[in-house]
């Protein structure tokens, strides 16, 4: 058995690929994949390498294989200095299992359900503050819907001076890589430090700082609420209550460091990436009259106030928004795998410290899945249904993303909403390519749009 093929990069030219992998992300991926096939080794001359996968076989035995044989917080490592220690992004074997466990029921069923009207509402307050004719710059607005669902679903916020606060900090802390070149503040530690408030990274870290205050006063004050009412059940229904309540195996509840990371993985994780994932289907349905034709037909034959229960399960709607993952994932790739013990996957054999990273965008390009795969064809998921390693845009197996429903559920509510309450245009119809937003692939941050009607 041997290794797979892949570049032999020189030392000093390393710095240019870890820049082409910035700046280029698409190309990066692409060429590696048509020189070198759909297993692709990248270094691994002094240390163990780190291996791109876009074959789908191979993608099902790693999803499928006992995660203890996988490390995926080292290869996170990156993301410690903004979630904490604690975060589930950043446990492996028991710990991350056990926070699993308590993390993942408020996401599903009955109690995801009672959230629809929730985005709904959010949904028709921020169209409201549109005006006809004034263009308006889209991601702003989408940021804005998801991250006041994670305020109020999670954190239980509706309103006040901390809701206020926390909104301002998360949104300027996330643009602070909000656009390609500022993305190189994660990738080179060199750039990472702390010249004062000004310096970039001296900014963040204030801004980090902030936020982590403004959570620990809200569990702080959820403590003490609890306190107080304990004798009579609280009726609150947002996941911060329930995670407060819950227990695991032991008996044990979360501790205040637990909670806070924990809360501030789903604040980012929860609305960055839904919030490029809405900019991308409003961005396919205007730039493709047919798509919306079809959509709004979709839509009008629910009738004039139709009920969240029936928008979700619209096939059309379904399949508008599983191309939009298809074909730029937000997140290009699921996350590292490192090996804890030898693996052999096809016909090679991988070494204990291997990293290994199924490539989610590759996967969604494969033209002998999705043929024509740069089209964006939502038919194609009406037509056919993909095996779980063939469209993967929540990742797989034992890390597989645990706000998949919650963000589905957001991008079909929000998205029909829109379409109900306006006509909208995209204010230059021309073909947008995505650009790096940290780990994410993001729309182009001055795409705008113009309503042009409103009921
Ligand atoms: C369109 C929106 C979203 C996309 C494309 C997305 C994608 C992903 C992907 C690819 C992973 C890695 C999975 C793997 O390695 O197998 C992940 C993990 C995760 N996501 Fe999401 N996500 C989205 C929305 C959300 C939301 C709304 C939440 C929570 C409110 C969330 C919370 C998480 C968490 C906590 C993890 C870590 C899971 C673990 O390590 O066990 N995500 N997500």
């Amino acid at each position: 058995m041997t290794l797979p093929n892949g570049p032999r990069t020189p030392k000093y030219f390393r710095f240019f690929r870890l820049l082409k992998l910035v700046f280029r992300p698409l190309a990066y991926l692409e060429n590696y994949a048509q020189r070198y096939g759909d297993i692709v080794k990248i270094g691994g001359d002094n240390s163990p390498p780190f291996v791109y996968i876009s074959n789908p076989q191979a993608i099902k035995e790693i999803f499928t294989a006992d995660p203890n044989l996988f490390e995926s917080g080292r290869g996170n490592g990156v993301l410690r200095f903004l979630l904490g220690d604690r975060s589930l992004i950043l446990l492996d074997s028991e710990p991350h299992q056990q926070q699993r466990r308590l993390l993942t029921p408020p996401f599903h069923g009955d109690r995801l359900r009672t959230y629809s009207q929730l985005i709904c509402d959010i949904t028709e307050k921020v169209t409201h503050s549109w005006t006809i004719g004034a263009p308006f710059l889209l991601r702003p607005q989408m940021q804005d819907i998801t991250m006041q669902v994670i305020l109020q679903a999670v954190f239980g916020l509706y309103e006040g001076e901390r809701l206020q606060q926390l909104q301002k900090c998360v949104s300027a802390l996330m643009d602070s890589f909000g656009s390609p070149l500022s993305s190189t503040l994660v990738f080179f530690r060199f750039l990472q430090k702390d010249w004062g408030p000004l310096s970039p990274w001296g900014r963040l870290l204030r801004l980090k700082q902030r936020v982590r205050e403004l959570i620990y006063a809200e569990i702080r004050d959820r403590r003490a609420e609890m306190q107080t009412s304990q004798n009579s059940p609280s009726n609150r229904t947002d996941i911060l209550s329930l995670l407060m309540l819950a227990r695991d195996e032991a008996g044990q509840s979360m501790t205040d460091e637990e909670l806070h990371d924990q809360l501030m993985t789903l604040l980012i994780a929860g609305h960055e990436s839904t919030a490029s994932a809405l900019v991308w289907a409003l961005y396919w349905v205007h730039y493709l009259p047919e798509v919306q034709q079809t959509l709004r037909q979709e839509l009008d034959d629910l009738g004039e106030r139709p009920n969240p229960k029936d928008i979700v399960q619209l096939p059309y709607l379904t399949a508008v928004c599983q191309e939009t993952l298809r074909i730029y994932p937000v997140v290009p790739s699921t996350f590292i795998r490192v090996l804890k013990t030898p693996m052999s996957l096809l016909n090679y054999q991988f070494e204990a410290g291997t990293a290994l990273l199924p490539s989610t965008y590759l996967v969604h390009q494969r033209p002998d899945l999705y043929p024509d795969p740069k089209r964006f064809d939502p038919k194609r998921f009406l037509e056919k249904q993909y095996a779980p390693y063939e469209y993967f845009p929540f990742g797989g197996g034992g890390r597989r993303c645990i706000g998949s429903a919650l963000a589905q559920l957001e991008m079909k509510l929000a998205l029909a909403i829109i379409l109900k309450h306006c006509h909208l245009e995209l204010t230059h119809n021309h073909p947008v390519k995505p650009v790096r937003r940290g780990f994410t692939f993001a729309p182009p941050g001055n795409l705008r749009m113009v309503v042009t009607q409103k009921s």
